[in-house]
């Protein structure tokens, strides 16, 4: 996959470096890392997102795939930003509408306008209490854990590679001041359903950065603010993988910008994780309404891991909160006061670039698969009651045509779902053969496929022959 995208423009490059294959040594070890750099010759801090670039920052817009037929909405987008989240597309109601049956048009619609341009995209999102299909509010239990977690490792395992930072799980916290966790049908299966979201998306993108969103966590005094600081510093803990924090910031006057917004950010951020304000869109108008996105802006980049700002869609109009007009540009597309606050302070603002992260590193398989032959690895992420296993195929010092990889299966369990392979059988000894498009390797050239199933995950090492 080409990862090396660049503006024909001359405004800046975003380079992503090149993904390394899923392997599972590097599940829960690292992640990938985005590098964004300002093209020689570039016109320096005229736009958010070149001014973003920088100070090693992304500047991004929420976007809807149906407006990518709007000249004056594209123009903006394209000139501006240099990340985007599709507003609704990727949500499980339009990934998933029914049970087993992925749609992903929309959302590669805004995928592929991102990538043609040089844009980052973040993933929003997989797990969620709201726009659920209507199969899936209807489900509880052992069921709806499972269909939420083959959810995330269908739809992480479709754009691997190309996601910067995923939503894994959005809004689980309760408001008020009790500091629990919102009820849901998620909820309900059972407290660890947000770590197990999060190492079903490890697996499934192990180069994407695995973020926990929500709003009403930008004040540090909040309960709720602090519920969620201690999920994080419990998920780091124990290993649990989690890469970044992200901070909707609604605001308008009952929630406005708070005092120790930057305490916030760097509270999260002195946990070792990025801080990302997601969803930004701030009520009002006028000089008050600049001063309040000038503030956000300089609080990001005081902080050395606030990696990114994304505006929740680009005109006034184009706002689920379009009353009140809380975004940049107005409905004819013109700057907003708002606008120009907010690129004075990406240029003026602290000059704290993020860290970067090292790429995950491949370690070779132990044992070489033999000449002629083949060998397989597998990965599993288990929980009580299920796995999903995600399988390594390697052709020896010779290529091969096809393979076939055989594994045993506790008693108990029971393969429910795969992917790029078709298996044979469903419990005990199973066998799992290439399809049309990942049969044929070069020597020494691996490929994946995974399956998710009930009860244990298989042990062992699995048998490869090539066919
Ligand atoms: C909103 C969209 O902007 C609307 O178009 C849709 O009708 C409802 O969802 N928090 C989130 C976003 O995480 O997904 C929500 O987006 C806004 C609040």
């Amino acid at each position: 996959m080409d990862n090396t995208l660049a503006r024909a423009n001359g405004r800046p490059v975003t380079r992503w470096r090149p993904r390394v294959a899923l392997a599972s040594v590097v599940v829960g070890l690292s992640v990938a890392a985005t590098t964004l750099a300002v093209a020689s010759g570039a016109a320096a801090g005229t736009t958010l997102g070149a001014s973003a670039a920088e100070k090693g920052r992304y500047f991004g817009a929420a976007v809807a795939a149906n407006k990518l037929s709007d000249a004056t909405y594209v123009g903006i987008l394209n000139r501006e930003f240099n990340s985007v989240t599709p507003e609704n597309e990727m949500k499980i109601d339009a990934t998933e509408p029914q049970q087993g049956q992925f749609t992903f048009a929309n959302a590669d619609r805004i995928v592929n306008h991102a990538r043609a341009n040089g844009m980052q995209v973040r993933g929003h999102t997989l797990a969620w209490h709201s726009q659920q299909p209507g199969w899936m509010q209807n489900m509880s239990g052992s069921a709806l854990r499972q269909a939420m977690l083959n959810h995330v490792t269908q739809v992480a395992t479709y754009y691997r590679g190309k996601i910067h930072s995923w939503d894994v799980v959005n809004e689980a916290f309760a408001d008020g001041g009790s500091g629990a966790r919102r009820d849901s049908n998620l909820q309900r299966t059972g407290n660890d359903w947000i770590e197990a979201a999060f190492r079903a998306a490890r697996a499934a993108d192990p180069g994407a950065k695995l973020c926990y969103n929500d709003y009403n966590t930008d004040d540090w005094s909040h309960a709720k603010t602090q519920a969620v600081y201690a999920m994080v510093r419990d998920f780091k803990q124990r290993g649990v993988p989690i890469d970044c924090v992200g901070l909707q910031s609604h605001f308008n006057a009952a929630s406005p910008v708070p005092g120790n917004y930057q305490t916030t950010l760097q509270g999260f951020a002195d946990l070792g994780v990025d801080v990302q304000i997601t969803e930004l869109d701030i009520e009002g108008s006028g000089q008050p309404q600049a001063d309040n996105y000038g503030r956000v802006v300089r609080a990001c980049l005081a902080v050395a891991r606030c990696t990114g700002i994304t505006v929740w869609g680009i005109r006034d109009t184009d706002s689920w909160r379009a009353s009140g007009t809380p975004l940049l540009f107005d409905g004819n597309g013109n700057k907003k006061p708002a606008y120009s606050a907010t690129l004075d302070a990406l240029n003026s603002g602290g000059t704290t670039p993020p860290p970067t992260t090292a790429p995950p590193s491949t370690p070779p398989p132990t044992t070489p698969p033999p000449s002629g032959g083949c060998a397989a690895t597998v990965s599993l992420n288990s929980w009580n009651g299920g796995f999903v296993a995600t399988v390594r195929v390697t052709a020896g010092s010779t290529a091969i045509d096809g393979w076939a990889v055989a594994v045993t299966l506790p008693g108990g369990a029971t393969v429910t779902n795969t992917w790029n392979a078709r298996g044979s059988g469903i419990s005990g000894a199973v066998t799992f053969r290439n399809v049309e498009y990942n049969g044929r390797l070069s020597a020494g050239t691996t490929t994946e496929f995974g399956f998710q199933g009930t009860g244990v995950g298989p042990t062992g090492t699995p048998t490869c022959t090539p066919s």
